[in-house]
């Protein structure tokens, strides 16, 4: 196969930035190339060029999306930084509402959300919060919302999670199943996993009483990464939680958020 051209590259990078705000870097070309490569080979395409024209093409429909699938970064884990958590749990628990509903923004495979759901549960279990909680759980990628609704895990994807919890939420799977672990279906039925592209208008949306945007912001340039959080902030109720990537630092150019912890605000007004 030929290689990729910095003009292919460009024009990959402007389709990705047009539809779903990711941002590659120069540096990023080469693994642009080696995630594309064994798709365009199991096409039986020779070149980059006809990968390229083949996605344009395609506009909305299956080869679009699949690329979109290849290129988007969906690495995350069970209680992946969990101060976030900690301040989830004590802000419910101190305020014993009489219902929830917590958006995962950027959910990837489920694991931020099903972590949700865990506290929530715990939560309830103690008293301190009413059977009305829910999660709603989104992403750009159909091949990690499938496997999300589908609730499977290697097993050190939940190396955080406490040995009750695992008790509590989780199946072993033993035999062709050994490593991995299944999140038991009553707390599935509690996450709603849909499709949501951050960065097109999604009209009326929550209000939701925290939003996880974790680990998302920093695949934009700073133009997405402001009208998308602004964007987010709009299904926050007032008084709500933020959560952005604690690596992800303050976000420029966006008003009613006072940080409170790292990654952690709230939102004013
Ligand atoms: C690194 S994962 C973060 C997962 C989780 N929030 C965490 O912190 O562990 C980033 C996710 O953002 C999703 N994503 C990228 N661009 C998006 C967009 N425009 N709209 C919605 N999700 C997007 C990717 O598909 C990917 O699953």
């Amino acid at each position: 196969m030929s290689a990729l051209s910095d003009h292919t590259f460009e024009g990959i990078r402007q389709l990705m930035h047009g539809i779903v705000g990711l941002s590659f870097a120069d540096a990023k070309k080469p693994l642009v190339a080696s995630r594309l490569a064994p798709r365009i080979a199991r096409l039986g395409l020779e070149r980059y060029e006809d990968y390229l024209a083949l996605i344009e093409r395609d506009g909305a429909g299956g080869e679009l999306q699949v690329a979109i699938d290849l290129l988007t970064t969906n690495e995350t884990y069970f209680f992946r930084e969990p101060r976030h958590f900690e301040l989830l749990e004590r802000e419910l628990g101190d305020q014993r509402p009489a219902q929830v509903r917590v958006w995962s923004a950027a959910s990837s495979y489920g694991d931020e959300a099903y972590s949700v759901a865990m506290l929530l549960a715990d939560l309830e279990q103690a008293g301190r919060l009413g059977p009305d909680w829910r999660i709603t759980a989104t992403d750009v990628s159909d091949r990690v919302l499938k496997s999300a609704v589908e609730g499977v895990y290697p097993a050190d994807r939940l190396r955080e999670v406490t040995p009750a919890r695992l008790k509590r939420y989780c199946l072993r799977g033993d035999g062709d199943a050994e490593g991995l672990v299944m999140v038991q279906p009553t707390l599935r039925r509690r996450v709603q996993f849909g499709y949501l592209n951050l960065t097109q208008a999604f009209g009326d949306w929550g209000p939701f009483d925290a939003v996880f945007l974790r680990n998302v912001l920093i695949y934009f340039d700073a133009a997405t990464k402001a009208a998308v959080a602004q964007r987010v902030l709009g299904a926050l109720r007032p008084g709500g939680l933020f959560f952005i990537g604690t690596a992800e630092g303050r976000i420029a150019g966006v008003q009613g958020l006072t940080a409170i912890a790292p990654g952690a605000f709230r939102k004013t007004g």
